[in-house]
């Protein structure tokens, strides 16, 4: 598949679930949609718990290895590159270790499952002086890449105030069937991390790092169908939802909310931001739009204005040469390029798992209660 010419990043892939289809569907895209890319990515080999899962994924991604054990992908020399695509129990394990070995790190969020792992995990990835990268892939969205630009390109003026919400209904029903998702053990906070770990990044990305938060959490289903154990529930130990003040460093004001179990909602990850010169809207349901208002447009015709983001907002035209829309799993082709093209140039790019230290300082804020002041 690859030209003869072009430099492979080599690739050992850990979880095959979810994010792990996610990852590899986008990694095989990089080639089509990226062809100047500095590099391709080459996924060497694929590791799940269970042999014939990660059979089963390498058959369908064309991986010509894997195995049930992830620490063998790490004494590969023809791995540069350790993705890690399972629940966030293991990822302090997995990044320490594929850093110590000398291989670069692409972790899902919320990388640690609290402050303590997401810092030593950067603290690990800077000792080893490997590149890192973190899969907050709605910063890739061609109109959040419009938003970032318009703000910090000074076209709505000073921020003054920034709404982000997350709110889902896990499993599609209030009785979904336990998970690791619901175990403190297995992925920490629960919304707050998951929900919340894009929320605030969304946050600090488009309007800078936050001086001061306070916030909640709560347990609204407590007991869920335990499937290891027809008849059976299994207790709930990490939140259902968020809320959350904050101040920026600019003095600005954010509002932040998450839920899992936010009844008729799908997926609804909105943002809302307020400046001196105009505000931006966006929400993830309608992903190529984004709503803008310029305060210096006459009283008369003052209003939001929907952008349909197309060709020229890159990199969009590089998947289709007309505006009929990207989708979620384009963000991560997005993503993907910019890991390997990062790799093969020497570049660093955010978000690292450094950035994520911020966030993971946020969420650690959050869970403690009343206001707390947060080393921006
Ligand atoms: N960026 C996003 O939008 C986004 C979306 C969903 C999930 N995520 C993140 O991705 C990560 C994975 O979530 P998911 O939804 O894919 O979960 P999942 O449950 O669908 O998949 C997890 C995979 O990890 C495997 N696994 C578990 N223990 C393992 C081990 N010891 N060795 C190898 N494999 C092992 C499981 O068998 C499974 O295949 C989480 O950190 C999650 O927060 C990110």
């Amino acid at each position: 598949m690859l030209g003869a010419e072009a430099l492979g990043v080599g690739i050992g892939a850990i979880g095959t679930g979810f994010m792990g289809g996610i990852h590899a569907r986008a990694y095989r895209s990089v080639p089509w949609i990226f062809p100047d890319a500095a590099a391709y990515p080459d996924i060497r080999v694929v590791a799940d718990l269970r042999l014939e899962d990660a059979q089963a994924f390498a058959r369908r991604f064309d991986i010509p290895e894997w195995t049930d054990n992830w620490r063998t992908l790490l004494g590969r020399s023809d791995v540069e590159l350790v993705d890690v695509c399972t629940p966030p129990a293991l990822h302090l394990e997995i990044a320490t270790e594929a850093a110590a070995a000398g291989k670069h790190v692409y972790c899902e969020k919320p990388v640690g499952r609290d402050l303590a792992e997401t810092t030593a995990i950067w603290e690990a990835v800077r000792k080893a002086e490997v590149a890192s990268f973190v899969g907050f892939n709605y910063r890739m969205a061609p109109a959040v890449i419009l938003a970032h630009e318009l703000i910090s390109g000074g076209r709505i003026g000073q921020v003054r105030q920034v709404k982000v919400s997350f709110r889902t209904l896990f499993g599609g029903s209030l009785q979904a069937p336990w998970s690791w998702r619901f175990s403190r053990e297995q992925a920490g906070c629960g919304a707050l991390a998951d929900l919340g770990s894009h929320v605030f990044d969304l946050a600090l990305h488009l309007a800078g790092p936050i001086a001061r938060v306070c916030g909640t959490t709560t347990i609204t289903v407590p007991e869920r169908p335990d499937p290891a154990r027809p008849g059976a529930t299994r207790r709930v130990d990490n939140d259902d939802a968020f809320t959350a003040l904050a101040e920026f460093a600019s003095g600005a004001t954010g509002i932040f909310d998450g839920n899992r179990v936010a009844i008729g909602s799908a997926s609804e990850l909105t943002f809302d931001i307020v400046a001196s010169g105009g505000a931006v809207r966006w929400d993830m349901r309608r992903m190529n739009e984004l709503q803008v208002c310029f305060a210096d447009t006459p009283a008369a015709e003052q209003g939001f204005t929907t952008i349909q983001t197309g060709p020229a907002n890159p990199p969009y035209g590089r998947f289709i040469p007309s505006s009929l829309g990207l989708g979620y799993a384009d963000t991560k082709v997005i993503e993907a390029h910019r890991v390997v093209d990062a790799l093969a140039r020497g570049e660093v790019i955010s978000p690292s798992i450094g950035d994520v230290v911020a966030v993971a300082r946020l969420i650690d804020a959050v869970q403690r209660g009343g206001w707390v002041e947060v080393d921006a």
